[in-house]
Protein backbone atom coordinates (compact mmCIF):
# COMPACT_ATOMS: atom_id res chain seq x y z
CA UNK A 1 0.00 0.00 0.00
CA UNK A 2 2.81 2.29 0.29
CA UNK A 3 4.30 1.83 -3.16
CA UNK A 4 1.19 2.40 -4.62
CA UNK A 5 1.20 4.37 -8.05
CA UNK A 6 -0.98 6.90 -8.42
CA UNK A 7 -1.31 8.11 -12.42
CA UNK A 8 -2.27 11.57 -13.38
CA UNK A 9 -5.23 10.27 -15.59
CA UNK A 10 -7.18 12.61 -17.46
CA UNK A 11 -10.39 11.24 -14.96
CA UNK A 12 -8.30 13.09 -12.09
CA UNK A 13 -7.58 16.38 -14.15
CA UNK A 14 -10.97 16.88 -14.51
CA UNK A 15 -12.11 16.07 -11.27
CA UNK A 16 -9.66 18.39 -9.77
CA UNK A 17 -9.02 20.96 -12.62
CA UNK A 18 -11.64 23.88 -10.05
CA UNK A 19 -9.23 23.36 -7.45
CA UNK A 20 -6.14 23.66 -9.18
CA UNK A 21 -8.20 26.84 -11.32
CA UNK A 22 -8.12 28.33 -7.58
CA UNK A 23 -4.41 27.35 -6.73
CA UNK A 24 -2.61 28.21 -10.03
CA UNK A 25 -0.54 30.95 -7.62
CA UNK A 26 0.48 28.40 -5.47
CA UNK A 27 1.45 25.13 -7.39
CA UNK A 28 2.64 25.00 -10.68
CA UNK A 29 1.35 22.45 -13.28
CA UNK A 30 4.19 19.69 -12.24
CA UNK A 31 3.88 19.67 -8.54
CA UNK A 32 0.13 19.54 -9.04
CA UNK A 33 0.05 16.88 -11.34
CA UNK A 34 2.08 14.96 -8.04
CA UNK A 35 -0.78 15.67 -5.52
CA UNK A 36 -4.37 15.97 -7.93
CA UNK A 37 -4.15 11.40 -7.78
CA UNK A 38 -4.21 11.76 -4.00
CA UNK A 39 -6.90 14.21 -4.11
CA UNK A 40 -9.23 12.46 -6.34
CA UNK A 41 -8.28 9.06 -4.28
CA UNK A 42 -9.12 10.42 -0.78
CA UNK A 43 -12.21 12.22 -1.96
CA UNK A 44 -13.41 8.57 -3.65
CA UNK A 45 -12.65 6.98 -0.70
CA UNK A 46 -14.18 9.56 1.80
CA UNK A 47 -17.15 8.70 0.23
CA UNK A 48 -17.48 5.03 -0.27
CA UNK A 49 -16.73 5.22 4.10
CA UNK A 50 -18.96 8.17 5.14
CA UNK A 51 -16.00 9.75 6.29
CA UNK A 52 -15.22 13.61 6.86
CA UNK A 53 -12.19 15.13 6.64
CA UNK A 54 -12.31 18.04 9.28
CA UNK A 55 -9.06 20.21 8.63
CA UNK A 56 -7.48 23.46 10.66
CA UNK A 57 -7.17 26.50 8.73
CA UNK A 58 -2.86 25.70 8.81
CA UNK A 59 -3.32 23.01 6.39
CA UNK A 60 -1.56 23.53 3.42
CA UNK A 61 -4.04 24.43 0.35
CA UNK A 62 -3.82 20.85 -1.30
CA UNK A 63 -5.59 20.25 1.90
CA UNK A 64 -7.46 22.97 2.62
CA UNK A 65 -9.31 23.26 -0.66
CA UNK A 66 -8.89 19.79 -2.49
CA UNK A 67 -10.28 17.48 0.02
CA UNK A 68 -11.56 18.82 3.23
CA UNK A 69 -14.78 19.01 4.17
CA UNK A 70 -14.95 21.14 7.01
CA UNK A 71 -12.35 24.10 7.60
CA UNK A 72 -11.96 26.25 10.46
CA UNK A 73 -10.35 27.43 13.89
CA UNK A 74 -10.25 24.89 16.90
CA UNK A 75 -13.56 26.09 18.49
CA UNK A 76 -15.57 25.52 14.52
CA UNK A 77 -13.79 22.33 14.39
CA UNK A 78 -14.69 21.53 17.81
CA UNK A 79 -18.38 22.90 17.02
CA UNK A 80 -18.68 20.76 13.83
CA UNK A 81 -16.87 16.82 15.28
CA UNK A 82 -19.94 17.91 17.66
CA UNK A 83 -22.28 18.02 14.44
CA UNK A 84 -21.49 15.34 12.31
CA UNK A 85 -23.51 12.62 11.23
CA UNK A 86 -20.37 10.94 10.03
CA UNK A 87 -19.12 7.22 11.21
CA UNK A 88 -15.29 8.44 10.81
CA UNK A 89 -13.52 11.83 11.30
CA UNK A 90 -10.18 12.18 10.10
CA UNK A 91 -8.43 15.30 11.45
CA UNK A 92 -6.11 17.19 9.64
CA UNK A 93 -4.79 19.23 12.46
CA UNK A 94 -2.90 18.08 15.81
CA UNK A 95 -3.18 15.79 18.51
CA UNK A 96 -5.44 17.79 21.00
CA UNK A 97 -7.69 18.48 17.81
CA UNK A 98 -8.36 15.20 17.33
CA UNK A 99 -8.70 14.44 21.14
CA UNK A 100 -11.21 16.99 21.46
CA UNK A 101 -12.85 15.34 18.41
CA UNK A 102 -12.89 12.22 20.28
CA UNK A 103 -13.95 13.64 23.59
CA UNK A 104 -16.84 14.84 21.67
CA UNK A 105 -18.12 11.98 19.65
CA UNK A 106 -16.92 8.91 22.00
CA UNK A 107 -18.63 6.57 19.43
CA UNK A 108 -16.99 7.99 16.58
CA UNK A 109 -13.53 6.15 14.80
CA UNK A 110 -11.50 9.74 15.09
CA UNK A 111 -8.50 9.13 12.60
CA UNK A 112 -5.11 11.65 12.32
CA UNK A 113 -2.79 10.88 9.34
CA UNK A 114 0.20 11.59 12.03
CA UNK A 115 -0.21 10.79 15.72
CA UNK A 116 3.04 12.90 16.39
CA UNK A 117 1.59 15.90 15.16
CA UNK A 118 1.84 17.68 18.66
CA UNK A 119 1.90 21.26 20.07
CA UNK A 120 4.35 23.26 22.32
CA UNK A 121 1.48 24.08 24.18
CA UNK A 122 -0.11 21.07 24.79
CA UNK A 123 3.22 19.61 25.81
CA UNK A 124 3.95 22.05 28.61
CA UNK A 125 1.85 21.16 30.54
CA UNK A 126 -0.02 17.95 32.72
CA UNK A 127 -3.01 16.92 34.66
CA UNK A 128 -0.58 16.62 37.39
CA UNK A 129 0.32 20.61 37.35
CA UNK A 130 -3.33 21.58 37.20
CA UNK A 131 -4.45 19.85 40.37
CA UNK A 132 -1.56 21.33 42.05
CA UNK A 133 -2.32 24.71 40.75
CA UNK A 134 -5.72 23.94 42.29
CA UNK A 135 -4.04 23.01 45.56
CA UNK A 136 -2.22 26.35 45.36
CA UNK A 137 -5.07 28.50 44.26
CA UNK A 138 -8.52 26.73 46.18
CA UNK A 139 -11.58 28.31 44.74
CA UNK A 140 -9.96 29.80 41.67
CA UNK A 141 -11.27 28.69 38.00
CA UNK A 142 -9.17 27.03 35.83
CA UNK A 143 -9.61 27.99 32.20
CA UNK A 144 -7.58 26.15 29.90
CA UNK A 145 -6.83 26.52 26.43
CA UNK A 146 -8.10 23.55 23.77
CA UNK A 147 -4.51 23.46 23.26
CA UNK A 148 -4.15 20.36 26.11
CA UNK A 149 -4.32 16.90 26.42
CA UNK A 150 -7.65 15.66 27.37
CA UNK A 151 -6.08 14.98 30.60
CA UNK A 152 -5.48 18.79 31.02
CA UNK A 153 -8.96 19.26 30.39
CA UNK A 154 -10.33 16.85 32.93
CA UNK A 155 -8.43 18.72 35.57
CA UNK A 156 -9.93 22.05 34.46
CA UNK A 157 -13.39 24.17 35.23
CA UNK A 158 -13.43 25.12 31.66
CA UNK A 159 -11.68 25.34 28.06
CA UNK A 160 -11.46 28.23 25.88
CA UNK A 161 -10.17 29.13 22.32
CA UNK A 162 -8.64 31.59 20.87
CA UNK A 163 -11.66 33.55 19.49
CA UNK A 164 -13.78 32.96 22.79
CA UNK A 165 -11.27 33.41 25.72
CA UNK A 166 -12.11 36.62 26.83
CA UNK A 167 -15.85 35.68 26.51
CA UNK A 168 -15.07 32.56 29.13
CA UNK A 169 -13.14 34.42 31.35
CA UNK A 170 -16.10 37.27 31.40
CA UNK A 171 -18.50 34.41 32.22
CA UNK A 172 -16.18 33.60 34.96
CA UNK A 173 -16.34 37.12 36.24
CA UNK A 174 -20.39 37.53 35.80
CA UNK A 175 -20.39 34.63 37.84
CA UNK A 176 -18.38 36.41 40.88
CA UNK A 177 -15.07 35.76 40.22
CA UNK A 178 -12.54 38.49 40.69
CA UNK A 179 -9.34 35.61 39.80
CA UNK A 180 -8.77 33.18 37.33
CA UNK A 181 -5.78 30.84 36.27
CA UNK A 182 -5.73 30.72 32.62
CA UNK A 183 -3.50 27.45 31.32
CA UNK A 184 -1.14 27.03 29.18
CA UNK A 185 -0.45 29.84 26.81
CA UNK A 186 0.98 33.16 28.66
CA UNK A 187 0.64 35.19 25.73
CA UNK A 188 -2.55 34.09 25.56
CA UNK A 189 -3.35 34.90 29.14
CA UNK A 190 -1.77 38.11 29.24
CA UNK A 191 -3.37 39.56 26.01
CA UNK A 192 -7.26 38.56 27.58
CA UNK A 193 -5.76 39.94 30.93
CA UNK A 194 -5.26 43.75 28.45
CA UNK A 195 -8.88 43.53 27.75
CA UNK A 196 -10.75 42.84 31.34
CA UNK A 197 -10.80 43.75 35.03
CA UNK A 198 -10.34 40.05 36.17
CA UNK A 199 -7.30 38.99 37.47
CA UNK A 200 -5.70 36.41 35.69
CA UNK A 201 -2.69 34.23 36.89
CA UNK A 202 -0.78 32.38 34.03
CA UNK A 203 1.31 29.39 33.21
CA UNK A 204 4.77 29.66 31.61
CA UNK A 205 3.22 27.74 28.44
CA UNK A 206 4.04 29.27 24.92
CA UNK A 207 3.16 28.56 20.88
CA UNK A 208 6.89 28.29 19.36
CA UNK A 209 5.30 29.57 16.31
CA UNK A 210 3.52 32.55 17.45
CA UNK A 211 6.60 33.68 20.06
CA UNK A 212 8.75 34.45 17.75
CA UNK A 213 6.84 37.36 16.47
CA UNK A 214 8.41 40.35 17.60
CA UNK A 215 7.41 44.05 17.87
CA UNK A 216 10.90 45.06 15.75
CA UNK A 217 8.57 42.45 13.24
CA UNK A 218 6.12 45.11 12.98
CA UNK A 219 8.16 47.89 12.51
CA UNK A 220 9.88 46.33 9.79
CA UNK A 221 6.82 45.56 7.95
CA UNK A 222 5.74 48.82 8.35
CA UNK A 223 8.80 50.36 6.96
CA UNK A 224 8.88 47.92 3.69
CA UNK A 225 5.37 47.65 3.15
CA UNK A 226 3.32 50.99 3.78
CA UNK A 227 -0.44 50.17 4.06
CA UNK A 228 -0.52 47.02 4.87
CA UNK A 229 -2.61 45.58 7.24
CA UNK A 230 -0.69 43.61 9.99
CA UNK A 231 -2.93 40.55 11.62
CA UNK A 232 -1.84 38.96 14.32
CA UNK A 233 -3.22 35.50 16.53
CA UNK A 234 -3.72 35.96 20.46
CA UNK A 235 -0.97 33.53 21.18
CA UNK A 236 1.93 36.38 19.67
CA UNK A 237 3.57 38.59 22.55
CA UNK A 238 1.12 41.32 23.98
CA UNK A 239 3.98 43.86 22.30
CA UNK A 240 3.35 42.53 18.84
CA UNK A 241 -0.78 42.53 19.55
CA UNK A 242 -0.58 46.09 20.92
CA UNK A 243 0.87 47.32 17.40
CA UNK A 244 -0.97 45.11 15.33
CA UNK A 245 -4.05 46.44 13.25
CA UNK A 246 -6.21 43.24 14.23
CA UNK A 247 -6.06 40.32 17.10
CA UNK A 248 -8.42 37.47 16.48
CA UNK A 249 -8.43 33.31 16.22
CA UNK A 250 -7.32 31.38 12.88
CA UNK A 251 -11.38 31.77 11.71
CA UNK A 252 -11.27 35.31 12.62
CA UNK A 253 -8.81 36.59 10.94
CA UNK A 254 -9.91 34.91 7.89
CA UNK A 255 -13.48 36.44 8.15
CA UNK A 256 -11.56 40.28 8.29
CA UNK A 257 -9.38 40.02 5.30
CA UNK A 258 -12.66 38.46 3.60
CA UNK A 259 -14.98 41.42 5.12
CA UNK A 260 -12.42 44.14 4.73
CA UNK A 261 -10.46 43.17 1.25
CA UNK A 262 -7.69 45.79 2.31
CA UNK A 263 -4.90 46.24 -1.26
CA UNK A 264 -2.45 44.43 1.44
CA UNK A 265 -1.76 42.03 4.28
CA UNK A 266 0.25 40.80 6.52
CA UNK A 267 -0.79 37.77 9.48
CA UNK A 268 1.77 37.22 12.10
CA UNK A 269 0.70 33.59 12.51
CA UNK A 270 0.88 30.03 10.12
CA UNK A 271 2.37 30.09 7.11
CA UNK A 272 0.13 28.30 5.35
CA UNK A 273 -2.52 30.63 6.41
CA UNK A 274 -1.59 33.08 4.36
CA UNK A 275 -1.58 31.13 1.21
CA UNK A 276 -5.55 29.60 2.01
CA UNK A 277 -6.22 33.04 2.70
CA UNK A 278 -4.31 34.30 -1.05
CA UNK A 279 -6.20 31.89 -2.51
CA UNK A 280 -9.68 32.74 -1.85
CA UNK A 281 -8.79 36.41 -1.77
CA UNK A 282 -7.08 37.13 -4.59
CA UNK A 283 -8.10 40.98 -5.00
CA UNK A 284 -5.62 40.94 -1.79
CA UNK A 285 -1.71 41.11 -2.08
CA UNK A 286 -0.82 38.49 0.93
CA UNK A 287 2.54 39.78 2.17
CA UNK A 288 4.60 36.53 2.93
CA UNK A 289 5.84 37.29 6.93
CA UNK A 290 4.89 34.30 8.49
CA UNK A 291 6.41 30.89 10.94
CA UNK A 292 5.89 27.63 10.09
CA UNK A 293 4.89 24.67 12.44
CA UNK A 294 6.25 21.81 12.24
CA UNK A 295 3.82 19.88 13.92
CA UNK A 296 1.15 20.76 11.83
CA UNK A 297 3.25 20.59 8.46
CA UNK A 298 3.31 16.61 8.95
CA UNK A 299 -0.35 16.67 8.09
CA UNK A 300 0.31 15.56 4.15
CA UNK A 301 -2.14 13.93 1.12
CA UNK A 302 -0.34 10.54 0.95
CA UNK A 303 -0.92 10.15 4.82
CA UNK A 304 -4.45 11.24 4.47
CA UNK A 305 -4.74 8.61 2.17
CA UNK A 306 -3.30 5.71 3.92
CA UNK A 307 -5.56 7.06 6.97
CA UNK A 308 -8.30 6.33 4.98
CA UNK A 309 -6.92 3.24 3.47
CA UNK A 310 -5.60 1.62 6.51
CA UNK A 311 -8.30 3.39 9.45
CA UNK A 312 -5.11 4.00 11.53
CA UNK A 313 -3.92 5.54 13.49
CA UNK A 314 -6.88 6.24 15.68
CA UNK A 315 -7.40 8.28 18.63
CA UNK A 316 -8.31 6.79 21.94
CA UNK A 317 -9.42 8.51 25.01
CA UNK A 318 -10.16 7.02 28.31
CA UNK A 319 -13.27 6.89 29.30
CA UNK A 320 -13.64 8.19 32.43
CA UNK A 321 -10.95 11.10 31.32
CA UNK A 322 -13.23 11.29 28.22
CA UNK A 323 -16.28 12.37 30.26
CA UNK A 324 -14.83 14.92 32.61
CA UNK A 325 -12.43 16.49 29.75
CA UNK A 326 -15.89 16.89 28.25
CA UNK A 327 -17.54 18.82 31.12
CA UNK A 328 -14.99 21.25 30.28
CA UNK A 329 -15.33 21.60 26.95
CA UNK A 330 -19.42 21.53 26.91
CA UNK A 331 -19.06 24.16 29.25
CA UNK A 332 -17.08 25.96 26.67
CA UNK A 333 -19.33 25.30 23.69
CA UNK A 334 -22.63 26.65 25.85
CA UNK A 335 -20.70 29.45 27.07
CA UNK A 336 -19.45 30.52 22.62
P1 LIG B 1 -7.13 28.83 16.32
O1 LIG B 1 -8.11 28.30 17.30
O2 LIG B 1 -7.10 30.33 16.26
O3 LIG B 1 -7.34 28.24 14.97
O4 LIG B 1 -5.67 28.46 16.81
C1 LIG B 1 -5.21 27.16 16.92
C2 LIG B 1 -3.75 27.10 16.95
O5 LIG B 1 -3.16 26.08 17.18
C3 LIG B 1 -3.04 28.33 16.70
O6 LIG B 1 -1.69 28.14 16.79
FE1 LIG C 1 0.58 24.40 18.75
FE2 LIG C 1 1.63 26.68 17.94
FE3 LIG C 1 1.52 24.67 16.23
FE4 LIG C 1 -0.74 25.94 16.99
S1 LIG C 1 0.94 26.79 15.81
S2 LIG C 1 -0.43 23.72 16.86
S3 LIG C 1 -0.25 26.43 19.09
S4 LIG C 1 2.71 24.73 18.12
Amino acid sequence: MENQRLEYTAEVAAATGPVFEKLRRQYKDDHWRTLAPYIYAINLLKAQKNAVILAHNYMTPDIFFGVADIVGDSLKLAQEAARTDAAIIVQCGVHFMAETSKILCPDKKILIPDLLAGCSLAESITGADVRALKVRHPGIPVVTYVNTSAEVKAESDVCCTSSNALKIVEALGREGHDTVIMTPDKFLAQNVAAQTKIKILFWEGTCIVHERFTSEDIIRIRTQHEGAVILAHPECPPDVLQQADYAGSTAQMDEYIKTHQPAKAVLLTECSMSDNIAAANPEVEMIGTCQMCPHMKRITLPKILKTLQTEAPEITVDPEIAARARRAVDRMLALS
